[in-house]
């Protein structure tokens, strides 16, 4: 396995990746961004920080890549829409981080308090300016948070430590949850309008864009200060810039910029303005975290098959995964079966029952049954990532459900399929000790095995045709492994699902579709 690490990692991630089983590590110095492109189909990972940004042509040769290590929080640098298509996962370190930016967001707050980058400017230029550097005390003050997440919660804690007031907003958190944390949960602009300091602590997304923009900084009371140590694109750049020009905006500390590095930013031209290149994260305890972080993330999916912290699947704990392992190989089974038996398919349902499964998350098992419903029938490659989204680019509508009601087994799921106004429905269980056994197919009760390949012969109930299909495979030189027979009624139709040890050729198959009593011969693997 081929790990390229296309930005500066920790010493100790690196160390973590290169001691790791079967894992071969590049860490070339500072690649650019075309040498990058042209390497990455030979790696099956890539790490990264926020110098590298992973675009969709970036991606479009990678064949082997299978997961990006994102060494940080923001994977804004990564286009991860192309990343799902593709069936690559994308990994980040939330958390690992956060308080070495908590505390770069104290120390510029405290900074542009006092103007310190300021007066130690003017120091060295020879002068001793106590007036012009007068500054405001923090004790006391409104601190307003935007973003209550991992990073807004240490930087309330810190700043009700020095006595200030402390207001936040985050819709996605619940007045108590703030209560809890002696924060005061207010709506968006009644914190505009109380702060005296207003610090951002959100990803950026469509919604945050410009959260700070002309309107906003208006409803700010004369001489607010803003601080932001998240993503640059929080902030209208120009309207702040005519707010701290105006002075309306007494102070801006910025460590993040629209576009970085920044080139001719009017911002940095302002002498209220204090900035830092991008440090929030650039402290020697949060790179080595990260770095052991994703480099052990990393390693956990490659060997094992875990997946912590994915942006584009859910996370499942080793704990997890152990029991969830059957149900995915049954998962798996049952969409190949569905995909080959059925098509074209407009309508997937997914039912889950029993006590076993209400226990475990369903999501990664809904995404196998697609991988397996769509791998057959597709060319390209088919994973649990990119799963979702081929089923929606193929327009098959998605419906899962729970049902509580006892059907006998701890765990079961059941596999619908529509179009074409027919329908289609096989369930499986999962036999402690034997694994995974399909137990119904439309209305025929089974206990089959999912596995190899098989032959699903639906006939007429009437004697001799068992021996017929026995005598034409044999014929043929196809062992049967075991076989499974099922009907609804006497003297009605029958079921069986035949394993096979080898593929029955399409002479044999024509054969066995030619005889009268066999309404239809299919052939799966599984
Ligand atoms: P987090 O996910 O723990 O917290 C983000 C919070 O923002 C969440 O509580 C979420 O509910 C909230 N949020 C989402 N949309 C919102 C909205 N419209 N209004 C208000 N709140 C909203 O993330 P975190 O680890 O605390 O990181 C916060 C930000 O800091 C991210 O943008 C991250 O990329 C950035 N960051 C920057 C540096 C740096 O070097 N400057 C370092 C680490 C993280
Ligand atoms: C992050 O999102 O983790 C920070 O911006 C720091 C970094 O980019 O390394």
């Amino acid at each position: 396995m081929k790990i390229l690490v296309c930005d500066g990692l920790h010493e100790s991630g690196l160390e973590l990746l290169r001691s790791a089983d079967g894992v071969h590590v590049d860490a070339p110095d500072r690649l650019g961004m075309e040498e990058i492109r042209a390497q990455l189909p030979e790696y099956d990972a890539m790490v990264v920080r926020s110098r590298t940004k992973v675009t969709a042509e970036m991606l479009e040769n990678a064949v082997r890549l299978k997961v990006i290590g994102r060494a940080g929080t923001g994977v804004d640098n990564i286009d991860i829409q192309a990343a799902s298509a593709r069936g690559v996962l994308v990994m980040n370190t939330p958390g690992a981080n956060a308080m070495a930016a908590a505390e770069h967001t104290l120390a510029l707050m405290l900074a542009l308090a006092r103007h310190v980058p300021q007066a130690t400017q003017s120091m060295r230029e020879g002068q001793w300016e106590k007036k012009r550097f007068m500054g405001t005390e923090l004790y006391q003050q409104t601190l307003g948070i935007i973003g209550l997440g991992k990073i807004g919660s240490i930087v309330a804690d810190r700043a009700i430590g020095m006595h200030m007031e402390v207001l936040a907003h985050d819709p996605y958190i619940t007045p108590e949850a703030a209560a809890s944390l002696s924060v005061q949960w207010v709506p968006l602009d009644e914190l505009f309008v109380r702060s005296n300091f207003i610090t951002l602590h959100t990803p950026l997304t469509k919604e945050t864009e410009h959260i700070i923009n002309q309107p906003a900084l208006d409803k700010m009371q004369p001489g607010t200060c803003i601080i932001n140590c998240a993503r640059g694109g929080l902030i209208d750049e120009q309207a702040l810039y005519e707010a701290l020009k105006s002075g309306h905006i007494a102070g801006a500390a910025l460590d993040v910029f629209s576009s970085e590095p920044p080139v001719d930013n009017p911002l940095l031209s302002l002498d209220n303005v204090i900035s830092t290149p991008h440090l929030g994260a650039s402290s020697i305890q949060a790179q080595a975290n990260v770095a052991r972080t994703i480099a052990s993330q990393l390693v956990d999916y490659l060997q094992h098959g875990i997946i912590r912290n994915a942006v584009n699947f859910p996370s499942i704990s080793s704990k997890a995964y152990e029991r969830l392992r059957p149900y995915l190989t049954l998962a798996e089974a049952l969409g190949r079966l569905q995909g080959q038996l059925y098509s074209p398919i407009e309508r997937l349902e997914i039912e889950y029952s029993g006590p076993e499964l209400h226990q475990l998350p369903l999501q990664p098992i809904t995404q196998t049954v697609i991988k397996g419903l769509l791998e057959p029938v597709l060319s390209e490659m088919v994973n649990l990532v990119n799963a979702p989204i081929l089923l929606k680019e193929r327009q098959i509508k998605l419906v899962t459900s729970t049902t509580s009601e006892p059907r006998g087994y701890t765990g079961m799921i059941t596999v619908r399929v529509e179009g074409k106004g027919q329908k289609s429905s096989i369930a499986g269980t999962v036999f402690p000790g034997e694994g995974a056994r399909l137990i119904r197919l439309n209305n025929y009760r089974l206990e089959a095995e999912l596995e190899g390949i098989n032959l699903l012969i639906q006939n007429l109930d009437r004697p001799g045709v068992i021996g017929f299909i026995g005598s034409t495979l044999g014929d043929h030189k196809v062992n049967i492994a075991n076989m499974h027979l099922s009907r609804t009624r006497e003297g009605t139709k029958a079921m069986a699902i035949i394993r096979l040890d080898e593929e029955a050729p399409p002479k044999a198959l024509d054969a066995l579709r030619n005889h009268p009593n066999i309404v239809s011969a299919q052939e799966v693997t599984l």
